[in-house]
């Protein structure tokens, strides 16, 4: 395999996509996200040492490839420049590999006060957000009156937009919240410094891409959240507010549909989900939490617990089948190392107009049919080779495959490089 690929969740996110990036950074030249913004948390293991990214690329630590973040991702500037402060010391030379679309929209002060407001107030339905602003920043980008980052290399240029920005948050505020108005001139300086600051790191994203694939160079791209995350086809209103399905590459990262060659869509052996919404196969009991304590499930960006619920290869072939995911990287094996019996969700039934609901992902009301699967009751943690995995084990990944109709092309059963399978070298 030559070309671009993709490495993105097709669940609730939390797949485990920074450790497989970052494992498979070695194999292209460049790494880029092109959606999501700080709301995302990626942990990778480099020598031993657990490191968590919100919004550089995964391959950062990769000395030879290059790191872009296309015009898809809403940016803070204060968690970039905190993260690049943070890996500094770990992943050399970051100002000359790193290089960010002038497209972008900034996340404003205003936009994570209105998060934040919004989440607690009565007014508003909670969504369980990771209160980064994310919601409101999109909010403006599509309403086209957002601050994207070339807007703060003209002072004339800001005043204007921010201008028209404030008045309008000031309104809602004071409407809604009672709150006091925004401080123009703290938040314009502030914009200014960061376009300052921005500056040497800005390029043509899209036009990158086009140039390393034309010397026979490979992207990877990289999802941040998962696909039942995604605005339009996840499980409305309970999403992000992006794209984060295969769909969003082409646009966020400024490419052409046919220039991804192989998406890996990565899905832990059971599901998590974190904030609210809903999750038919949701274990309630002993075991679930059994699953979140071997599992560590615990958000990467805000510590929340993680729900955790059985494999659901419904919507994972739901999303297979919608978005041309080419194979499946299954990860977190090793976490269900203690049961006695493993089941996967195989059809919902719904109360009323299946179609219906299905188009819309309203899982409200989908009520799971199961089967069950043998557990293989022993270690497989760090291993590396297929033949190295026990028979029920092999069985269950194999019976995932047969259910989602496309081939496991990675297994992970550890959180570091040296516990992934390679059942595809041509990656
Ligand atoms: P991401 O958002 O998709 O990058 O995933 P997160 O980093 O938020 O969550 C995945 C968690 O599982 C992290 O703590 C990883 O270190 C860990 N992890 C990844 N793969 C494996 C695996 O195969 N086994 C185990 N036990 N942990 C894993
Ligand atoms: P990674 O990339 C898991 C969830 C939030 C909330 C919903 C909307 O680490 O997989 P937002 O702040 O985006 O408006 O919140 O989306 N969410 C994530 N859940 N992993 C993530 O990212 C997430 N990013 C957002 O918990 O339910
Ligand atoms: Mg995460």
């Amino acid at each position: 395999m030559k070309g671009n690929f993709a490495v993105l969740g097709l669940q609730w996110g939390d797949e485990g996509k920074g450790k497989i990036v970052n494992f498979l950074s070695d194999r292209a030249n460049a790494a880029c996200r092109y959606q999501g913004g700080h709301n995302a948390g990626h942990t990778l293991i480099i020598d031993g040492k657990k490191i968590v990214l919100h919004l550089l690329p995964s391959s950062i630590c990769h000395e030879n490839a290059l790191s872009l973040i296309g015009k898809g991702v809403v940016i803070s500037c204060d968690a970039l420049f905190e993260e690049i402060k943070q890996i500094e010391p770990v992943a050399k030379n970051i100002s000359q590999k790193l290089k960010i679309s002038p497209a972008c929209s900034l996340i404003q002060p205003y936009h994570i006060l209105f998060d934040q407001l919004k989440e607690k107030s009565n007014s508003f339905n909670t969504i369980g957000t990771t209160l980064r602003g994310i919601g409101p920043a999109y909010e403006d980008k599509v309403a086209r009156r957002a601050i994207r980052i070339i807007d703060t290399l003209s002072e004339k240029k800001l005043s204007e937009k921010l201008e028209e920005n404030i008045s309008y948050y000031d309104f809602w505020l004071e409407k809604y919240f009672g709150h006091s108005k925004l401080d123009f001139q703290a938040i314009k300086d502030e914009n200014l410094k960061n376009g300052e600051k921005l500056k040497p790191m800005l390029a043509d994203v899209s036009a990158e891409i086009r140039k390393l694939n034309r010397e026979n160079k490979r992207v990877l791209f990289e999802g941040a959240q998962g696909a039942l995350l995604d605005v339009d086809q996840g499980t409305y209103p309970y999403v992000t507010s992006s794209n984060c399905s295969p769909a969003g590459i082409a646009s966020g990262a400024g490419i052409g549909p046919h220039d991804i060659d192989y998406i890996l869509g990565v899905v832990k052996a059971y599901v998590t989900r974190v904030g609210e919404g809903p999750m038919p196969t949701e274990i309630d009991d002993e075991v679930g939490e059994k699953i979140a304590i071997e599992g560590g499930e615990v958000g990467a960006t805000t510590g929340r617990p993680r729900r955790c619920g059985w494999f659901d290869a419904v919507s994972v072939k739901r999303v297979i089948e919608s978005n041309s995911v080419s194979a499946l990287c299954l990860t977190k094996m090793d976490v269900l190392d203690f049961l006695d019996e493993i089941k996967i969700c195989v059809d919902y039934r719904f109360t009323e107009d299946a179609e219906i609901f299905s188009e819309c992902m309203d899982l409200e009301t989908a009520q799971p049919e199961y089967i069950t699967c043998k557990g293989w009751k022993q270690s497989i943690k760090g291993i590396n080779k297929i033949e190295e995995l026990p028979k029920e084990a092999i069985d269950f990944y194999r019976k995932i495959e047969e259910l989602c109709g496309i081939s496991v092309d990675v297994i992970s059963t550890a959180p570091d490089d040296a516990g992934t399978i390679m059942l595809n070298q041509s990656i």
